[in-house]
């Protein structure tokens, strides 16, 4: 890998660069900058712009570790990057740090980002198409008005365990809850492991002291689902995973699973958490959406372009000698699009604080052939989820002062911590009937359908058995916490 460049402290102008001069962010070992670490959590966007500043569109970066990579920062680089996997693999493998012993594959905490496993996020070409084509699948199954009715569903449950104290702590009892609810139940998790899977999975993300053993757990209901869908498909994920015609095995379904899971939870609920709090903290963004100036769909797709739920996308591995953004990269190099820095890059939007009205050109799901598959149901639930909170709540105001609203960070995303707001107190909705859930496609295209719909009547329930039960319980786990 090339050395990140020590040019900019030195050679450029022959002498020490003057105070101010954006060559001092340079904080790490041959002169790169960390992507970890203090400045990196506290400012990220302001670290990006530094880095362009001193490096233009694609910057030597240093991950945990002082593991080295490239940031690629422009928007025009990121889509080039993205777009051309026979230039630049998505597959770990690939990079040459394995070899040279620069990451130590026991410790790293970058191996669940950047370690290979046999998933469609690691492979490239016939075999990615193979992979991605059973995902894609068993995501485009449900119907769009179906997986709204089920999320709007969820949506009234949970404020029903909140809507009568007049205050709540959104992120931790709306905007993480929600997506973990629908994603298990579209995966065919059922009734009874599901409030457990939900505070498992969430738990995993947390990095606490109990996530090593919330990720076995979700590993082995994985597991445990697997086993339960060979034996019993049914209209769900799972089963459409395991019916496709490109044959995946146990373990790949497993996988899969668990990536579907991750790669859909964490961002739907950032994109969540981050429309909310714009909501609550923004008069001008808040009165744009009140007065139909902006739909709700606009906003989150504004929201979509400022604030990324991944903000730093791993990764890319260059499959030969290639020049980007000036930059000479070496076969083996790491590269990380640089999706939040791409969609603000002057090139493409001068002014960033102009409105982005009706433009879905940005980066935050990726390009290429990696694209996010599950863009729409994440727009789906970040729209009605909050759809139903504001109409429900139209009166919320965040309970504290902007100020003390603070975020987790790392080097890939950030995420704010909590959102306490306030509202007047209303009762819960009176109805528990089960929600409807999402159909099949009016037509069949020629994959396997576990459950096969009727000629006549109503859709066909996601799963036949009644739902109220664990429903229940969820509401009263919430309503423990
Ligand atoms: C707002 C929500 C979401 C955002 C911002 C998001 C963003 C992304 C990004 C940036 C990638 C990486 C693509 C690359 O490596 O170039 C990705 C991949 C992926 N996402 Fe999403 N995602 C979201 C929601 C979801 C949901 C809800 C699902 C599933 C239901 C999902 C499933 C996947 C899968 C399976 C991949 C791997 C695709 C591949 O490698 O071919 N995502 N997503």
């Amino acid at each position: 890998m090339t050395v990140p460049p020590t040019e900019h402290d030195t050679a450029q102008s022959g002498s020490i660069p003057p105070p101010g001069c954006p060559a001092h962010i340079a904080d790490g070992p041959g002169g790169a900058t960390r992507l970890y670490g203090p400045a990196a959590a506290t400012d990220p966007m302001g670290l990006y712009e530094k880095l362009r500043a001193a490096h233009g569109p694609v910057a030597p970066v240093l991950l945990d570790g002082d593991v080295r990579a490239w940031l690629v920062l422009g928007y025009l680089e990121n889509r080039d990057v993205a777009s051309r996997p026979t230039q630049f693999s998505r597959d770990p493998r690939v990079w040459h740090g394995w070899r040279s012993g620069e990451i130590d594959p026991a410790t790293s905490p970058l191996v669940p980002m950047i370690g290979w496993r046999p998933d469609c996020v690691c492979a490239d070409g016939e075999e990615h198409q193979r992979l991605r084509g059973a995902v894609t699948a068993g995501l485009s199954q449900f119907d769009h008005r179906g997986v709204r009715r089920l999320i709007t569903r969820f949506a009234h449950q949970l404020i029903d365990t909140f809507c009568e104290s007049g205050e709540a702590e959104l992120v931790e009892r709306f905007t993480e809850h929600l997506p973990m609810l629908t994603l298990t139940h579209l995966l065919g998790m059922s009734d009874e492991s599901a409030p457990k899977l939900v505070h498992a999975a969430r738990d995993l993300f947390k990095a606490t002291e109990t996530s090593l053993a919330s990720n076995a757990y979700v590993l082995e209901c994985l597991e445990q689902l697997v086993v339960e869908k060979r034996a019993r498909p049914g209209h769900d994920i799972a089963s459409a995973l395991m019916a496709h015609p490109a044959g995946l095995t146990d373990e790949e379904v497993q996988h899969h699973l668990r990536l579907i899971l991750l790669a859909g939870y964490e961002t739907t609920a950032n994109l969540m958490s981050n429309v909310m709090r714009m909501v609550v903290t923004d008069p001008r963004f808040r009165g744009s959406l009140a007065g139909g100036q902006m739909t709700l769909p606009e906003a989150v797709e504004q929201v979509l372009w400022d604030e990324p739920p991944l903000m730093v996308c791993p990764g890319r591995w260059a499959n030969g000698d290639t020049t980007l953004g000036g930059q000479e990269i070496k076969a083996g190099d790491m590269l990380l699009l640089g999706l939040a820095a791409g969609n603000v890059d002057q090139a493409i939007r001068p002014d960033a604080a102009t409105p982005v009205h009706h433009n879905r050109a940005h980066l935050s799901f990726s390009a290429g052939t990696h694209e996010c598959p599950g863009q729409d149901i994440g727009r789906i639930i970040a729209d009605a989820g909050i759809d139903i909170l504001l109409t429900r709540l139209p009166d919320i105001a965040l309970a504290v002062p902007e100020e003390s609203l603070s975020w987790r960070s790392s080097t890939w995303a950030r995420h704010l911590t909590a959102l306490p707001v306030t509202f007047a107190a209303r009762p819960p909705r009176a109805d528990d009937v089960p929600a409807p859930l999402p159909a099949p496609p009016a037509q069949s295209d020629g994959r396997p359908a576990a459950v096969p719909r009727p000629a006549a009547g109503p859709a066909p329930a996601l799963r036949p058995e009644p739902r109220a039960s664990w429903l229940t319980r969820v509401r009263r786990f919430l309503r423990r916490r």
